[in-house]
């Protein structure tokens, strides 16, 4: 779609779609200039962008379900969109898509329920932020299992869209794993889901599972009844400066088998350490010096885990530098140097991002396909990621050729038991290497379950599957 100026006038199709909405959730709640649809119709990255009819927010599951059936009626595309950090261009418009669009922001689905202390469990709205999560958690006593550095705007359904994982998957799991019922919009308006959250039921196929991950494709999540944890309050961080990736994968062996109170290990490689140094302008808390790479261990638990987590350490001869602190500002500095990579990676331009796995002990080998790869076809390679998953983050700024950097990464990643996307989901970025990793009868699953959820084709076209 051509984008409308925001003084042009809504006409036929339009006119009929913007009255429809307008009528379902107030005129303040659907968005047309231009000037005001433009933060939606962008992805964090800038990498992905599109233009939409209208942007609509409906305040409760009974708009959504007659705003859907609205869409579906005037055969009008919808984009769901929660916090808009997604990171493969599933939550914005896409670029000349030929029917038009509107995006369905959750923002305004912000309920957070009572806590219930005794099964653990909170019941939140769609649009609820990870870090209302964990304060809403915490006030009651208790934890948000699902943590990272979009913290503040990352929602809810975002999170269960996407499989979010983040630092804690170690620990808890990824946020499939913390999903104990939902509710959720079909394309023609019904509602589907419990929100009871029974930790046991057999009844056939468990909506929470199929949906998460589903990136928008299926329906769109309205509220969700989700795991908590226990609120660990004391906790040890460690920078853990290692020779190379095999070191690394080494102490993460011995940290698993030893450490009870392991919440997250994460690993930087000198590439970002530095970018994020430059960018915060910062001293790194660990001498860097033979340094190949550099894990960060976070420990938690209800008392002192310092004990712990030193031993190990103190034991461990991979060891070259580490910088251990427990709470205050000193842990704070520590964690920019991994919390703010991917805001240092932006500023230095739009990044194209690979978010794969691989077999914890075939790092090593990833990452030095990812620069040959890089070596042969341009860019600037700023690798990070989650350790203990054996995923990792390859950014690659100024890439001359993407698509061949993609082929070749991607290809050795599959050949290596690894996945295409380990936590961010396909989008419309990885459609194009979808069939490295699954069958084509895996493929004609996936064709079949869209089919039966929305005929139409109206949720999300052209995501996780190229558009029909
Ligand atoms: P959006 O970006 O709005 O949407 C993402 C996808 O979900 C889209 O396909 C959209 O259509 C769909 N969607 C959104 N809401 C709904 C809904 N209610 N129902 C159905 N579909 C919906 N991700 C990780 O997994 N781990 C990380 O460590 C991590 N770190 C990040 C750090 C930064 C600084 C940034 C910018 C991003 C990071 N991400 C990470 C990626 C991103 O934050 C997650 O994918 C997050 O789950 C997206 O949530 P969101 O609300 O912003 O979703
Ligand atoms: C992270 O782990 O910080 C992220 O998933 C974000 C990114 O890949 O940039
Ligand atoms: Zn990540």
């Amino acid at each position: 779609m051509t984008p409308r100026p925001a003084t042009e006038p809504v006409t036929g199709l339009v006119a009929e779609l913007v009255g429809g909405l307008t009528d379902i959730v107030g005129a303040e709640h659907v968005l047309v200039d231009a000037d005001v649809r433009a933060t939606y119709e962008v992805d964090w990255t800038r990498r992905y962008r599109g233009s939409c009819a209208a942007v609509v927010r409906p305040g409760s599951t009974a708009e959504m379900a007659a705003v859907l059936r609205r869409c579906t009626e005037l055969d009008i595309t919808a984009v769901p969109q929660g916090g808009n950090t997604g990171l493969v261009g599933g939550g914005v418009p896409r670029s000349g898509a030929g029917a038009p669009a509107v995006v369905v922001s959750t923002l305004r689905l912000t309920s957070l329920g009572p806590v219930d202390v005794g099964a653990a469990q909170v019941t939140l709205g769609a649009g609820v932020t990870l870090a209302a999560w964990r304060d809403h958690a915490r006030a009651a006593g208790l934890d948000a299992p699902i943590d990272f550095a979009a913290r503040d705007s990352a929602t809810i359904g975002g999170a269960i869209a996407t499989n979010a994982g983040g630092s804690r998957v170690v620990r808890f799991g990824t946020m499939r794993q913390q999903v104990m019922g939902l509710e959720a919009v079909l394309a023609d308006g019904s509602v589907i889901g419990s929100l009871s959250g029974l930790p046991k039921e057999t009844v056939g196929i468990h909506l929470p599972s199929l949906l998460s991950g589903s990136e928008g494709t299926l329906a769109i999540v309205t509220a969700a009844r989700l795991r908590l944890v226990p609120w660990y309050r004391r906790t040890i961080t460690a920078m853990i400066a290692v020779a190379d990736l095999d070191d690394a994968v080494t102490l993460l062996g011995r940290l698993r088998g030893t450490v009870g109170s392991l919440d997250a290990v994460e690993l930087v490689l000198p590439e970002a350490l530095e970018l994020v140094a430059a960018h915060v302008g910062s001293t790194p808390p660990v001498s860097a010096t033979g340094a190949g790479a550099f894990v960060l261990v976070d420990c938690a638990a209800h008392d002192d885990p310092s004990d712990e987590l030193t031993a190990v350490l103190g034991d461990a001869a991979e060891v070259l530098d580490a910088a251990v602190t427990t709470e205050g500002p000193a842990r704070e500095h520590l964690l920019i140097f991994r919390d703010r990579i991917t805001e240092a990676i932006n500023a230095a331009g739009v990044p194209f991002k690979l978010d794969v796995a691989v077999p914890v002990g075939r790092l090593a080998e990833l990452l030095e396909v990812a620069h040959r790869s890089i070596d042969r076809h341009g860019g600037r390679l700023v690798p990070f990621g989650h350790l203990a998953e054996g995923n990792v983050h390859l950014n690659v700024l100024d890439p001359g050729d993407p698509t061949a950097i993609a082929d070749e990464v991607l290809g050795a990643v599959a050949a290596m038991g690894g996945t295409i996307s380990a936590e961010h989901g396909v989008g419309i970025a990885k459609t194009p290497w979808l069939h490295l990793v699954r069958t084509p009868a895996e493929l004609a699953t996936m064709s079949a379950v869209k089919h039966a959820l929305d005929p139409t084709g109206t949720l999300n076209p052209g995501v996780l599957q190229p558009a029909t």
